[in-house]
């Protein structure tokens, strides 16, 4: 199983022709866009239903459903907004930015698409702060399809206004959270907000909102060009289409590629990656889906379909399908615990499990990383980590926990030995 070259969505994922509008309309892309949406918005949203796209972002929400919760008549003084999350931030994570600096006219076409679709007024493309070159390349590329009549009033003939905004973050991981993303772009602090009510009732501005990802809706436009079924031919049940993986590590070539859905980790690594540095049988573990998500160990990774459903079997998950592999010669304990401190460093402070506990996990595993600790400690961590997840206003807390339940699951007895080898182990038994 290997997705064909004919049916790639991103044909210029590695810029090996130019990102402007007219290459980018010799690609196909803004081929009868006006034809697309005469289709109209319920059977626009009922084809990426039955596409079985589900979110980009990590979650993996369904994306059709998700539009359908937009008001399918938006009063007059509250209209609807669409943001698009190019935030970016998860370590490892590394596919949205080469969508907008190779391909950004997929993604301002498929906003005006999903746009149109939810009866949105306008986009607003929220951009990492730190994409300096993406962001200018991405002005430009609005600025293209403004020129050429494609947004703003009667946007690509189609009899409906839609514009697009580009936002600059300032970069903080957590703006890519929806709700802090929201108060982001309202020019407040980047916090997240409690749910209910949700971006769909009350969004941008007090407005209805939906929040998608920028792979959830560049590839929007090539489903409605080639069908449903065509996009839904690839992958398992309930994991369905094409996908951007990254793969980062130990690995002979590290890449972006995009992939058929469900395609079994080895053959990802062995087919794009070159193979595993020193070979299969140096391989210690992967962080399947970007740095919130729990390790996998290598037996368990190696025949694991890549999608939602296969990760969740071996306790970990796909999230933004960002693979970091570590081989042996990697110190785990270390890795995971530098994960920690990322997450202690972006915790917006908004909620006190998380504002304490991404400290405390924090110092606790940079004691286990030297053995200087008690064995007992590994189960009062393990019990913390229960503590915060589920127990915050955001996922940030779920994302700090994961990590570390994942190294206490599968390397407990390298954390114990540790301890032992600097005399912990006596000290508790005492
Ligand atoms: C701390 C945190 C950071 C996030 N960062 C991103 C991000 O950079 N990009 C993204 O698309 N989603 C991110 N998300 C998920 C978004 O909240 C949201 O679920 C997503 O943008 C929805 O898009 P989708 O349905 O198309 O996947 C983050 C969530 C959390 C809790
Ligand atoms: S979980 Fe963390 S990042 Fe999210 S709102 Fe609470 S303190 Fe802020």
């Amino acid at each position: 199983m290997s997705l064909a070259d004919k049916d790639r969505i991103f044909t210029n994922l590695y810029g090996f022709q130019p990102w402007n509008l007219k290459a980018a309309q010799a690609r196909g892309d803004w081929d009868n866009t006006r034809d697309l949406m005469k289709r109209g918005q319920d059977a626009i949203i009922e084809e990426i239903k039955a596409s079985g796209l589900r979110g980009r972002g990590g979650a993996g929400f369904p994306t059709g459903l998700k539009w359908s919760f937009m008001p399918k008549e938006p009063r007059a003084d509250r209209p609807s907004f669409l943001v698009i999350n190019a935030d970016e931030s998860e370590p490892g994570s590394c596919k949205d930015r080469e969508i907008i600096r190779h391909d950004p006219h997929k993604l301002i076409e498929g906003a005006l698409i999903a746009g149109y679709a939810m009866r949105a007024r306008a986009a607003y493309i929220y951009i990492r702060g730190e994409f300096i070159r993406e962001a200018e390349t991405l002005f430009a590329a609005v600025q293209e399809a403004y020129d050429a009549g494609l947004l703003g009033k009667n946007a690509a003939k189609s009899g409906y206004d839609f514009d697009v905004f580009v936002h600059r973050g300032a970069g903080a991981y957590i703006c890519g959270e929806e709700t802090a993303m929201i108060e982001s772009l309202e020019g407040k602090k980047g916090q997240p907000r409690l749910k209910p009510p949700f971006p769909a009732g009350a969004g941008l501005y007090g407005c209805p909102t939906t929040v998608n990802n920028v792979e959830s809706i560049a590839v929007v436009p090539t489903i409605l060009r080639r069908g449903a079924p065509w996009f839904a031919s690839f992958g398992r049940e309930n994991n369905k289409g094409t996908k951007l993986f990254q793969i980062s590590g130990h690995v002979n070539k590290p890449c972006v590629v995009e992939e058929e859905m469900s395609i079994p980790f080895r053959e990802l690594i062995d087919r794009h990656c070159g193979g595993i540095r020193g070979g299969w049988d140096n391989l210690l573990a992967v962080i399947p889906g970007g740095s919130s998500v729990p390790l996998v160990p290598a037996a368990e990774i190696m025949d694991c379909p890549m999608d939602f459903d296969g990760l969740k079997a071996v306790g970990s998950g796909l999230g933004t399908a960002a693979a970091i592999v570590m081989d042996k010669s990697t110190d785990v304990v270390q890795a995971i615990s530098r994960i920690s401190y990322f997450y202690k460093h972006e915790s917006c402070g908004h909620c006190t499990p998380c504002r304490e506990g991404t400290g405390w996990m924090w110092r606790v595993m940079e004691r286990l990383r030297t053995g200087d600790a008690d064995i007992s400690e590994i189960d009062t961590l393990f019990d913390v980590t229960k503590q915060v997840e589920g127990h915050t206003i955001c996922a940030l807390g779920d994302a700090a926990a994961w990590p570390i339940q994942g190294l206490i699951r599968h390397f407990r007895p390298e954390l114990e030995r540790r301890i032992r080898e600097n005399g912990g182990a006596l000290e508790a038994a005492e």
